[in-house]
């Protein structure tokens, strides 16, 4: 089995690696394929990979090129990771909004909208060259913002593209936790787009346990979410919203802390990893001792404005390991070997939510078996998740339009569109301001 990584010179693909070395069972990867547009972000992670694999028998075989081609013919699936502009194409995501007064993170809001315009082309060229030379490969999206990326994408690929987050996962197993539930054993009804989804429900045995959490203000407060938006905000919404709906219901907060922050998390990340990528150009350096330390440091100040705005404290130390490369893998696993498997994940609508089209890529259970991802029929999201949803996917799709017309104008549409940007001059000025810093963004005319 070939498994093709696009971005592989990508920080978080040793940790896919590192999943697929626990894999022994027969119908497992063999070889990986990493593909990247940069030959030293390739040979750095290549190295980590190598002492990953020491002393393990039966590891993948890894190559590495940067010709897309070569790297997707005879592919069994394909990862796509890609970072279209880099970390310093993230961190002027955030500036730009910072400057407007509106929040620039990397998958909601104005900045999300910026990185997605960038993205777009590239993944939809993508999607064409794996229709092309790999017919019959499944391509798994990670790229962000991976709801958007994943509907670009299913337009030349249809359900054989499946977008992954680790975020309801995570959310899911931390419910599950508090309640005393094995989270493998629980049934989660969750629904919504990547990132502006909320868990309406957690079965065991058939029986919803989320009123016993909802009604116990102290275990409510326990964990990331409680602390996130507070015990009253989560009886009153009768539900537990993914994190990243913080930006949402706590934006003037979040925007004033993201302004006063020593660096934005784009900044961080980006002179964080330049720091990585520089020691594995010295021979003698010890590549994985190097990446883990960089890993660890990551996942510790993942969202810290966030909670620090609400005053959370530190992340629980059994939400560091992200599992973004579990999700990848028991997907992987379930097509490729008929292990049938229930996974939160990016697919096409279909039917599943009413007030969207059938072709609008949404995040939801979904069975997974040798066919694919086929989502799990739901309740109705209530009127105010409704709203958010349309309106949401409703600026993904002028950014799809956008980026297929090259038109500004559509640009500012998406922009002004969003419920998190609050004047259309703000949105003009917004792609003013990313149009000049992005040569991704020069086909906007
Ligand atoms: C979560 C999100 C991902 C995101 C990751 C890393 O897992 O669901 O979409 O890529 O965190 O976030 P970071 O801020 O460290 O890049
Ligand atoms: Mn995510």
């Amino acid at each position: 089995m070939k498994l093709t990584i696009l971005g592989g010179g990508g920080f978080r693909v040793p940790l896919v690696y590192g999943a697929l070395l626990g894999d022994h069972a027969e119908g497992r990867v063999t070889r990986v394929v990493l593909h990247d547009l940069d030959a030293d972000r390739l040979s750095a992670v290549t190295r980590v990979l190598a002492e990953q694999a020491a002393g393990v028998s039966d590891a993948p075989e890894v190559s590495a090129t940067t010709d897309l081609d070569e790297a997707l013919t005879g592919a069994d699936f394909v990862f796509s990771a890609i970072r279209v502009g880099g970390l310093e194409g993230r961190a002027n995501d955030e500036r730009v909004a910072l400057a407007e007064g509106v929040l620039g993170q990397e998958t909601v809001g104005a900045g999300g909208i910026a990185y997605g315009l960038r993205t777009v082309p590239v993944a939809e060229n993508i999607a064409r060259r794996v229709a092309r030379v790999a017919p019959d490969a499944w391509v798994i999206n990670f790229t962000n913002p991976a709801g958007l990326v994943t509907e670009a994408m299913s337009r030349h690929l249809g359900d054989r593209v499946i977008g992954i987050c680790d975020s309801p996962v995570g959310l899911g197993r931390r419910i599950a936790r508090v309640l005393g539930a094995n989270p493998g054993e629980a049934w989660i009804d969750y629904v919504g787009l990547n990132h502006l989804g909320w868990v309406r429900g957690l079965r065991i045995n058939g029986r919803d346990e989320l009123p016993r959490l909802l009604a116990d203000p102290d275990l409510l407060g326990s964990f990331e979410e409680g602390k996130l938006f507070g015990t009253d905000w989560l009886q009153s919404l009768g539900a537990i919203p993914n994190e990243y709906l913080h930006y949402y219901y706590f934006n003037r907060e979040a925007v004033r802390a993201y302004s006063q922050a020593e660096k934005t998390r784009g900044a961080f990340l980006r002179d964080q990893q330049a720091g990585f990528y520089d020691e594995m150009k010295r021979p003698d350096a010890a590549a994985l001792t190097a990446w883990d330390r960089t890993r660890a440091e990551r996942e510790a100040t993942y969202m810290a404005e966030a909670r620090e705005t609400a005053g959370a404290g530190e992340r629980d130390a059994d939400d560091l390991s992200g599992g973004y490369e579990k999700v990848a893998l028991a997907l992987m696993r379930a097509i490729a070997r008929d292990e049938r498997t229930t996974l939160i994940l990016n697919v096409r609508n279909r039917r599943t939510l009413s007030v969207l089209d059938a072709e609008a890529v949404i995040e939801v259970p979904c069975l997974v078996d040798a066919n694919g991802a086929h989502p799990v029929t739901v309740d109705p999201l209530p009127d105010h998740a409704s709203g958010l949803v349309c309106s949401v996917k409703a600026v993904e799709r002028e950014v799809l339009a956008a980026a297929e017309s090259g038109s500004r104008a559509t640009a500012v549409k998406a922009f002004a569109l969003h419920p998190l940007v609050d004047s259309v001059n703000v949105a003009r000025r917004l792609v003013d301001g990313y149009t000049a810093v992005h040569p991704g963004l020069a086909y906007l005319k």
